[in-house]
């Protein structure tokens, strides 16, 4: 079958913090045959920017896709400093610790946030902007560049609890939580956003089925994949008591790329909670020109797990 051209392609940036859901976010984006990937910033989060950047490097070279540009972004959140990631969802070195064999190539010169900039205005009025992580880079490429409310034509964001409970603390969920004031900035930019929160993500779950079936087939990325879903599915039993993988990440590209859709949509303005013990806390209220409307994914009636595991059998 011919591959379709690069120009009729959907335009992606993806910015994350690599990360195992972002991982298995990244399979699904380059798995998608209509998707141009067009280049990715970190930003601190699951593991520092830095050590994301790593990840992403040497995960690319894994599915064989030196081409995309990787870029290092936001190390500390607007206010105050990176608090360490989360080494007991994602390993010390943000994939699970599995050793990756090194990418042969470094990063971009540019930084994550200059080079998301740059894309947007290369595709201006086409580019999709997918953040998995937290949201200080399109905080601070906003700042930077106003336009880019306009440059952007989508962001689907994962992030938030919007009706459900955060994951970080009661209140907040881990993307929101550890930058609120970017979330804050972003969410209310008036530019059209779609929410992917906790309140669906936990619905849908890859299940240890999936992990042999990755592991079985083989190849170099699939196999890194499994052993990293190890730690995440170990933190989900200890957690949740069941061995299974939430689908924060890889619900978000999904839904950018038209692989899964949206069953409920509620269009709600969306403020974020600064102080006290409700900080990162992302709540709906009336859409206004303070809080614009933005899309909050809540339900997905299509099969999301086996989605994506059809497409990470295809790498
Ligand atoms: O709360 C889940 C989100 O936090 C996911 O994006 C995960 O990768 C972490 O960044
Ligand atoms: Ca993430």
């Amino acid at each position: 079958m011919p591959k379709p051209p690069e120009s009729s392609k959907l335009p992606v940036w993806f910015d994350c913090d690599t990360g195992i859901d972002d991982t298995l976010a990244l399979g699904q984006l380059v798995a998608q045959p209509d998707t141009h990937l067009v280049g990715i910033s970190t930003v601190s989060g699951n593991t520092s920017a830095a050590q994301a950047a790593q990840n992403t490097l040497d995960l690319l070279a894994l599915l064989g896709r030196d081409d995309v540009p990787v870029a290092v972004g936001a190390h500390d959140p607007l206010v105050g400093v990176y608090a360490g990631g989360a080494p007991h969802v994602h390993g010390g070195n943000g994939v699970g610790d599995v050793e990756l064999p090194r990418a042969t190539r470094t990063v971009e010169s540019a930084n994550g946030v200059e080079a998301l900039i740059g894309a947007a205005r290369a595709h201006a009025g086409e580019l999709h902007l997918v953040a998995v992580g937290p949201l200080t880079n399109l905080a601070l490429a906003l700042r930077e560049e106003p336009e880019l409310r306009t440059l952007v034509s989508h962001v689907t964001i994962m992030g938030g609890a919007v009706w459900a409970l955060g994951n970080i603390t009661e209140h907040a969920e881990a993307n929101i939580g550890n930058d609120a004031e970017a979330a804050r900035i972003v969410l209310t930019a008036g530019w059209p956003i779609t929410l992917v929160p906790l309140d669906v993500t936990m619905t849908h779950f890859l299940e240890v089925e999936a992990q042999a079936a990755l592991a079985a087939r083989g190849g170099d990325f699939r196999t890194a994949l499994a052993g990293m879903l190890d730690c995440y599915l170990g933190f989900h039993e200890t957690r949740y008591g069941k061995r299974v993988s939430a689908l924060h990440d890889p619900m978000a590209t999904m839904l950018a790329t038209g692989t899964v859709k949206a069953s409920t949509l509620q269009s709600v303005g969306i403020d974020v909670a600064l102080e006290g013990e409700t900080r990162g806390r992302t709540v709906a209220v009336e859409p206004s020109p303070q809080h614009p409307a933005v899309a909050v994914v809540t339900a997905i009636e299509d099969p999301v797990a086996d989605r994506l595991l059809e497409a990470l059998l295809t790498l």
